[in-house]
């Protein structure tokens, strides 16, 4: 029988999320060309080994229960609000980097990944139409979520130095005028993250205390700030939560991710750190959607986040990670990459005009409408799995479509990989390099 379009026509406001994500496409192809896999941002080399004995302790128990005891049922609903030994850890954790003592029970939501924390966020403090201020490029899913739920996105660009230095992060920013300007009757919230993906740029106190004050000068306007790659942060820059700013609390919802500080992306457990009076509708939207985040693996990122404290994990991780960043951009520097050398995160944006040269692809007929498929940094990324062997990720997907010219050229490689994968792609890049030079010297 013929299928009724009309009839199977899901909602409309889900278009941007039903088109296709570049992540799973890029991940097919690198697989179907055995490349070595840079693409995706979840870390490959595994996490800490108390992780696991975290987990495996908060699953024991529970099997056939008959006392009805807290500690026997640790695989049942918890309170949607967070498992109460996590809300309690994050509360005596970021109390003190808040400057005040947080609220386990009223200023902390736990969520199914950072990215419910985005949806809720979103879904519970703007209505249709409202608008929102983002820093761009951004992470894309923010995209998909505010288009999903009918609010429009005012993207606020991160632009390299006047002198046009644009190699490393630390001096780019956003113009602060700009940001003013943007601000309508209709503007609900700002967002923004630091260290911000898919830049890696990590905003300095002055710069964040320049965003506070435009903010202060608009009392309707909320702030998300996106802070999940807190412990991703290197050459001894320091990470500053915008929330402890004067009178900002009171104002802005913080997202964390458990799966970025202990490398398990795959856990699915964020939070929120919020006022009570911000938090409250975000509990109410989470606990209609998804009740409560997986109790065990909260009890055990509560034990991860003491164990980690003990065993100095938040000291050796940024500089394992800083080693990781350090040896790929020797590499990039080397082929002609031009890489912009991120102070956090995961990832290094670089500049791969070498590849769209010796690919033939050309940049000058784009426009906002291009379909992303025919976008120069998606074709140059399809053209580096096929024929250097080394996938990277297209920019353009991160940032709106009026400013995706700015990525033509930009390609994005993530470095929190395992050593075989990473040592992989970097022969592959210098192999290229030298085939490449024999080529042109001819
Ligand atoms: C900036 C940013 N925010 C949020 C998230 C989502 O984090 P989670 O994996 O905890 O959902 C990501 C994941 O890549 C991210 O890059």
């Amino acid at each position: 029988m013929e299928q009724d379009a009309e009839t199977f026509r899901p909602a409309k406001r889900l278009k941007a999320a039903l088109a296709p994500n570049v992540f799973a496409q890029f991940t097919a192809l690198a697989k179907q060309h055995g490349a070595a896999n840079l693409g995706q941002g979840f870390p490959s080399f595994g996490s800490p080994r108390f992780l696991q004995d975290a987990v495996m302790k908060a699953m024991q128990g529970d099997v056939f229960a008959t006392t009805g005891a807290p500690e026997s049922l640790g695989n049942q609903y918890t309170r949607p609000g967070g498992e109460p030994n996590l809300a309690e850890t994050l509360a005596r954790l970021y109390g003190p980097r808040f400057n005040r003592t947080l609220d386990p029970l009223k200023e902390i939501v736990t969520t199914i990944g950072a990215q419910e924390a985005i949806f809720t966020s979103l879904f519970s403090w703007t209505d249709p139409g409202d608008e929102v201020l983002l820093f761009t490029p951004c992470f894309d899913a923010v995209v998909r979520s505010a288009s999903t739920l009918q609010v429009k996105l005012i993207g606020v660009n991160l632009r390299p130095p006047c002198d046009g230095s644009t190699a490393s992060l630390k001096d780019w920013s956003v113009n602060m005028e700009e940001l003013e300007r943007s601000i309508t009757p209709q503007t609900r919230i700002l967002m923004f993250n630091t260290p911000s993906a898919p830049f890696g740029k990590v905003f300095r106190q002055e710069e964040l205390e320049a965003i506070a004050e435009v903010v202060r000068r608009h009392p309707r306007i909320l702030v998300i700030s996106d802070e999940v790659y807190e412990r991703c942060v290197y050459d001894n820059v320091s990470h500053f939560h915008f929330a402890s700013l004067p009178g900002m609390f009171e104002r802005t919802m913080t997202l964390f991710s458990v799966g970025k500080t202990f490398s398990c992306t795959g856990w699915r457990v964020g939070y929120i750190i919020a006022p009570s009076s911000l938090a409250a509708p975000l509990l109410a939207s989470h606990t209609a959607v998804n009740f409560c985040a997986p109790t065990p693996l909260q009890k055990a990122s509560a034990a991860a986040f003491d164990q980690a404290e003990k065993e100095g994990y938040f000291e050796w991780f940024p500089k394992m990670m800083q080693e990781k960043r350090d040896f790929l951009v020797k590499v990039l520097q080397e082929v002609g990459l031009k890489p912009l050398v991120p102070e956090g995160g995961y990832f290094i944006i670089c500049d791969a005009t070498i590849f769209l040269e010796a690919a033939h692809i050309d940049d000058d007929h784009v426009s906002a409408e291009t379909p992303l498929d025919e976008r120069p940094d998606v074709k140059v990324c399809k053209w580096m799995t096929e024929k250097v062997g080394v996938t990277a990720i297209p920019v353009s997907p991160f940032y709106l479509p009026e400013s995706r010219h700015y990525a033509n050229r930009l390609v994005r490689l993530a470095f929190c990989k395992d050593e075989a994968t990473m040592s992989l792609a970097a022969e592959r890049l210098k192999q290229w390099h030298v085939n490449h030079a024999e080529k042109t010297s001819v």
